[in-house]
């Protein structure tokens, strides 16, 4: 029987969202095909094996009594997971794959699946330079523009010492974009840092709000259209692509932090409101996409549909995974059940 290392909680702050991923994850995961050895990390960073209830994973109270729950340890040479519990008891687990149900910082950017390529146990999902490349914002768009000519939004890149001349800046972005633009950080998500300016006043605000998040920001034109996703499922090269589901705002201005996680006005569209000309074309662009970024196993691709066509907006390697979230609900909608989801994905990830 194969061991799965599955990871949750994390330094990120999209914690939360990760310990909702990892619950929903958990109660679907088929004890009969795989040991499990689950692994929480505090919102400091440390490292327990977790055996306890399923509920206070969900709840968040799995972290209330760390101090009788096993440390744990990677030894970077074996590639065994050491386990230490309080009274000094050490066990070691070789695990088959890692699956980091994780979002953001240290865990979708590439940083946990290098210490894991450095120990030879597989992840689930892309790896080290392809997971980096798709959390930074501006990188992707080098990429996917340069590989592939499909159309996103016009952008200027920002640093904090092109920020030192605010009044620089933004007539840059004003000759090079115009109004409205959103202001963004390159690395990182669930819309924190994210603005809509709408005039000269709000410009230096929005800017040293995303600079808060992430050394670099993307300045970019506004794309004036329905927001569309698609999930895409790797196994061994093949590549498939869900049906596409379509966010639906609730009048909310834009996609942010509020309308996703807080206010219960959003909503989707499953499927998305598009012809199937334009299923057919969003579907061959999120592959090719998927494809340009050296994805594996998972992602969700993120477009704008607008009058003139589909506008790439960006990929989630580690998208959410609870029970609401859009890329189980699209691939659920696509013909499999959330455990088959889970241990297809799982199988595509041995070799
Ligand atoms: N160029 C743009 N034109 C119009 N709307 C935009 C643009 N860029 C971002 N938005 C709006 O802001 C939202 C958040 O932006 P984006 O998806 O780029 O960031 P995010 O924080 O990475 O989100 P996620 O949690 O999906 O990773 C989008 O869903 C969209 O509503
Ligand atoms: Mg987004």
């Amino acid at each position: 029987m194969k061991t799965i290392c599955i990871l949750f909680g994390g330094r990120s702050s999209e914690y939360d969202v990760s310990l909702s991923s990892a619950y929903a994850v958990l109660s679907n995961i088929d004890r009969s095909t795989y040991n499990l050895l689950c692994i929480g990390i505090t919102r400091d960073g440390r490292w327990f094996r977790y055996d306890g209830a399923l509920e206070e994973i969900r709840t968040g109270h799995w972290c209330d009594y760390t101090e009788t729950l096993p440390t744990v340890a990677l030894d970077l040479s074996s590639g065994k997971l050491r386990c230490t519990a309080p009274d000094g008891t050490v066990t070691e687990t070789v695990c088959d794959a890692v699956f980091p149900v994780l979002h953001g910082k240290f865990g979708e950017d590439g940083t946990i699946q290098g210490m894991f390529a450095v120990a030879g146990i597989p992840v689930v999902g892309c790896g080290c330079t392809s997971s980096g490349v798709c959390m930074d914002k501006a990188f992707t768009k080098s990429i996917v523009a340069a590989d592939t000519g499909i159309r996103q939004a016009k952008a200027v890149i920002a640093r904090a010492e092109d920020a030192a001349d605010m009044d620089a800046l933004r007539t840059k972005c004003e000759n090079a974009l115009g109004y409205p633009m959103f202001v963004k950080p390159s690395a990182a998500g669930s819309s924190v840092g994210v603005s809509k300016v709408k005039s000269a006043g709000q410009f230096s605000d929005a800017v040293t709000r995303a600079l808060a998040e992430d050394g670099k920001v993307l300045i970019e034109e506004a794309i004036v259209g329905r927001e569309i996703e698609v999930a895409v499922f790797e196994d061994h090269g093949e590549l498939f692509a869900s049906t596409p589901a379509e966010i639906d705002m609730g009048g909310s201005e834009f996609y942010d932090y509020d309308t996703k996680y807080i206010s219960d006005a959003s909503g989707y569209y499953l499927p998305a409101r598009i012809t199937p000309e334009q299923t057919a074309e969003v579907q061959a662009y999120a592959k090719t996409i998927f494809h340009a970024l050296d994805c594996k196993v998972f992602s969700r691709v993120d477009f704008f549909v607008t009058e003139t066509g589909f506008v790439f907006n960006e990929i989630n390697t580690i998208p959410g995974f609870t029970p609401i979230s859009m890329y189980p609900k699209m691939m659920i909608h696509s013909g499999m059940t959330y455990a088959g989801l889970i241990d297809r994905m799982l199988s595509a990830t041995f070799a």
